[in-house]
């Protein structure tokens, strides 16, 4: 078997696959957020610990997984959280998550000293989720914590840790520290001098292929495991997911719809340039990219809706219902900034809209322009690969957009694409198992292993003439950011 460790925000999820990519048994632990101010959000690293390892005693307890079965574990790995750890090893303070959004002031800091260097060295803009920013929060205002600061490390990295004592980053999360020289695959020491980060903090780098050893013996009492399982790099939640969903060449583009949405392009070029609009990351897969835009209030959007105006139905049927609209929701448009946005748009402050209303629109109508109006923000992203020349066919969907036929036609239609998703959708866990299977040697390379561990399942074409309705609709959609910029607050 291979152990996948999906390490969430909310929790986390180990999945043991066989050869053939069938899970043969799955736990999950969760942990608590610590939100102890607005746009604060932090985690305890030893619930990471702790959490995984419940997990992976379950399996071998009450699933009766064999721990000398347990060839290889992997892991995803929530984004961007920062972990301080002193000369020993220990944890300085709680983990800086992803979400937590207290860094403006230091992303300004970073903007106003290297400007474009920045973005042509780290390929990203300096945004408040990523990890260079936070190092800076802690170095201003935390300055004794700082000070004892030795290493610094995201949140699987410290598990990874923790169960083989080796210290190291993969470099699909490793872009998203925004402190490494993506074109030469190194620590930015132009960045570490700017920020006066001693080099010394930066962890080694590994592939996610790579094995980072095996079990250690301390960790193979607490947990139960075997200390021969060999313990691979693992790679970002995002690369993860996309390797779990077969984004493995430039002609696939992953359409994830979570509380937030992704589009994620697999990438060959790291020169191409799309001026930090786009994030920019190292793929699991060695010598590869992804690029990424996220639209903030995806799933969110819907919820907020169902929430605010349709607590009454189940989630299922409120959508089902927008099938009684019309392609364009009989000219009601929604733009799902109600949150802000960061991408086309980085603009924490822009607030969603409808627009179009008419006295005789019905529920349905706002259910649908709220479907195709996540839509049409994916469309936004995806208009940067066109402007670029990227070509792509195939447009694979997961997540809540992936439930729903009439969504993934929604899709099919706006995109001009065609859609297919995932008959065994596992999202990011299935992408880590599969790095532990390929870092074993189990198959040559993520393409065969996916031949095993991937299933598509049905195609959505797109409707020429909805198809066409949907392309003039966006042209109106696209005009509502800069008009309603500003409005809010
Ligand atoms: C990506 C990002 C999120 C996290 C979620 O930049 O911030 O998708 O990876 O874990």
């Amino acid at each position: 078997y291979v152990l996948g460790v999906d390490l969430g925000t909310s929790a986390v999820k180990v999945s043991a696959m066989n050869r053939d990519g069938e899970i043969v048994a799955q736990q999950s632990f969760d942990y608590p957020l610590i939100q102890s101010r607005p746009g604060y959000s932090e985690q305890n690293p030893e619930d990471w610990v702790s959490g995984t390892t419940v997990a992976i005693v379950r399996l071998i307890l009450d699933d009766h997984i064999k721990p000398e079965e347990i060839s290889g574990i992997s892991f995803s790995g929530q984004m961007h959280g920062l972990v301080l750890l002193d000369a020993n090893n220990q944890v300085l303070r709680p983990a800086i998550l992803w979400n937590d959004t207290r860094t403006t002031k230091q992303c300004r800091e970073i903007e106003a000293k290297l400007g474009s260097e920045f973005t042509d060295i780290t390929k990203n803009k300096p945004l408040e989720g990523f990890t260079l920013p936070k190092m800076l929060w802690v170095k201003e205002n935390e300055p004794d914590i700082w000070s004892q600061a030795k290493t610094f490390l995201l949140p699987k990295d410290y598990v990874r840790y923790r169960m083989t004592g080796k210290l190291g980053m993969d470099y699909s999360d490793a872009t998203g520290t925004v402190l490494l020289d993506v074109k030469d695959g190194k620590w930015s020491q132009t960045i570490c001098d700017a920020f006066d980060i001693p080099m010394s903090m930066c962890p080694p780098l590994m592939k996610s292929i790579d094995s980072a050893g095996t079990i250690s013996s301390s960790y193979a009492i607490f947990s139960g495991l075997d200390t021969h399982t060999q313990v691979f790099g693992g790679a970002a939640d995002n690369a993860a997911g996309a390797v779990g969903a077969g984004i493995l060449s430039p002609n696939m583009v992953l359409s994830s719809i979570g509380t937030s949405g992704v589009v994620l392009k697999y990438e060959e070029d790291p020169t191409v340039d799309y001026h930090g609009v786009l994030q920019f990351e190292d793929h699991a897969i060695p010598d590869s990219y992804y690029s990424m835009g996220v639209t903030l209030a995806a799933g969110y959007s819907l919820n907020w809706f169902k929430r605010t105006f349709a607590s009454d139905e189940s989630f299922d049927d409120m959508v089902a219902s927008a099938a009684d609209s019309t392609v364009g929701a009989n000219g009601l448009l929604y733009t799902p900034y109600i949150v802000g946005e960061r991408a086309p748009h980085a603009d924490a402050d822009i607030r969603g809209s409808f627009t179009g209303v008419d006295g005789t629109h019905k529920k349905n109508d706002f259910v649908r322009a709220v479907l195709e109006g996540i839509i049409f923000s994916f469309k936004d992203i995806m208009d940067i690969y066109d402007e670029n020349d990227k070509q792509f066919d195939t447009v694979v969907a997961i997540g809540g957009g992936a439930k729903s036929p009439l969504w993934l036609q929604i899709q099919a239609d706006i995109f001009n694409k065609k859609v297919v998703s995932l008959t065994n959708e596992q999202g990011p866990g299935m992408g880590a198992a599969m790095i532990a299977a390929v870092g074993l040697g189990w198959f040559k390379d993520f393409h065969e292993c996916a031949e095993k561990f991937v299933h598509f399942g049905k195609t959505y074409l797109p409707n020429p003439d909805n198809a066409k309705k949907y392309d003039q609709l966006h042209k109106i959609y696209a005009q509502v950011y800069e008009q309603t910029k500003g409005i809010s607050q």
